[in-house]
Formats: C-alpha cells, sequence, structure tokens
C-alpha cells in the first residue's frame, strides 16, 4: 500500500516531530513525512528536520496580522502544492479555524502533554501536580474545532512521583508522547483509528 503523504506542522523544538521522523523512517511505516512546516521561520525543529532530508516550509503568521484566515489559507496552499495527506500538529502553537479545520476533519491529528479530557491548553504539568493527580500522561487525538478536543486516538498513562516538579514530570510525559504519537499515526494512516 502506499504510504500516506504526511506534513508535521511545528512552532518550536520539534521533538515529537523528531520522533515521527524516526518512526517513517522504517520501511514497514505505512506514512512518510512529506514536509514539515512551521509558523515561525526561527523554530529550532526546521533545522532538525533539515537535518534529516525533509521538506520544510515557513508560514510566517505574523505577517497576517488578525487575518487568521487568510494565514490558514496559505497553509492549506503549503499542504495542497505538497499533496498533503495527514496533518500532524506537533506543538504548533495556533488556534485553528473552523474552516482549517473543516479542511482536514478526520485527518489532522494532535498531541497534547495530558489524559485529555483533563488540562486541555497550556502549563498542563504545573496543573496535574497542583491538583495532585496520581497519573498524568499524554493524549493523541484528531483534532476539531474546540481547543484540545475531538475523538481520543491513543492516551498514555505517567505515573506523578514524589518530589516531582513541573520539569521532571514534563520530561517523563515527552518521553512517553514520542512513543505513542508514532503508534497513533500508524493506527490512522493504516485506516485502523
Ligand atoms: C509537546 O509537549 C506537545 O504535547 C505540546 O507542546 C510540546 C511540543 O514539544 N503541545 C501542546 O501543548 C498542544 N496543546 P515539541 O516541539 O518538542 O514536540
Amino acid at each position: 500500500m502506499a504510504k500516506k503523504r504526511v506534513a508535521i506542522l511545528i512552532s518550536g523544538r520539534g521533538s515529537n516531530m523528531a520522533s515521527l521522523i524516526a518512526a517513517a523512517k522504517d520501511d514497514g511505516y505505512p506514512a512518510q513525512i512529506a514536509l514539515v512546516l512551521s509558523n515561525r521561520p526561527d523554530a529550532p525543529g526546521l533545522v532538525t528536520a533539515k537535518s534529516q532530508g525533509i521538506t520544510t516550509a515557513v508560514v510566517d503568521h505574523t505577517m497576517y496580522g488578525k487575518d487568521r484566515e487568510g494565514f490558514e489559507r496559505a497553509l492549506q496552499d503549503v499542504l495542497t502544492a505538497h499533496r498533503i495527506e495527514l496533518v500532524c500538529l506537533a506543538g504548533f502553537m495556533r488556534l485553528l479555524t473552523p474552516w482549517f479545520v473543516g479542511q482536514w476533519q478526520g485527518r489532522m491529528l494532535n498531541i497534547h502533554p495530558a489524559l485529555l479530557p483533563a488540562f486541555k491548553g497550556l502549563h498542563t504539568h504545573e496543573r496535574a501536580l497542583e491538583a495532585g493527580v496520581k497519573t498524568h500522561g499524554a493524549t493523541v487525538h484528531f483534532v476539531s474545532a474546540e481547543m484540545d478536543s475531538g475523538p481520543i486516538i491513543a492516551q498514555v498513562e505517567v505515573p506523578v512521583l514524589p518530589g516531582d516538579t513541573a520539569d521532571t514530570l514534563g520530561a517523563r510525559v515527552l518521553e512517553a508522547e514520542h512513543r505513542i504519537y508514532p503508534q497513533a499515526l500508524r493506527q490512522v494512516a493504516e485506516g485502523r483509528a
């Protein structure tokens, strides 16, 4: 079966992006990373992607001011030009309009550093520690118009340990993210999600 053409959308470091690129190097993996697209020209993940021989592109959201749909139409043009079939958000820190989400219904995944529906939004590790939960984790889900919502594809639980700080807990969750995102993309690319 032909490998699905995937674009990874990033805004920063791109460690989840790197885990998807690594997984996709396997001959038996059902997806290929055809594009890494950033809304920030200085995203460190762009350098990592290029060093792996992956095609990169930038659509700088600051060029569009308050015109969110203009920004997204530019994103869509790039995705279309690269014949992208699936989109993986990986630390892509822009809220998306219902129009863009609608273009990618059932074909756009996001990873979030919490056990959704708990702790949507930012600073999830700090909030998990404040709430005193014993188990935290990460979620891969299909993107819907509402932020950090949409059908869950995969979740992984991560224990909160005595003495954890947001940094130590976040590092443990990030390792788990790097495991589940490639698994979740595999499920979707194989039509099993
Ligand atoms: C990851 O922890 C990801 O789950 C989170 O941003 C980080 C990006 O790191 N995403 C969200 O919070 C989305 N709501 P990375 O650039 O190293 O993959």
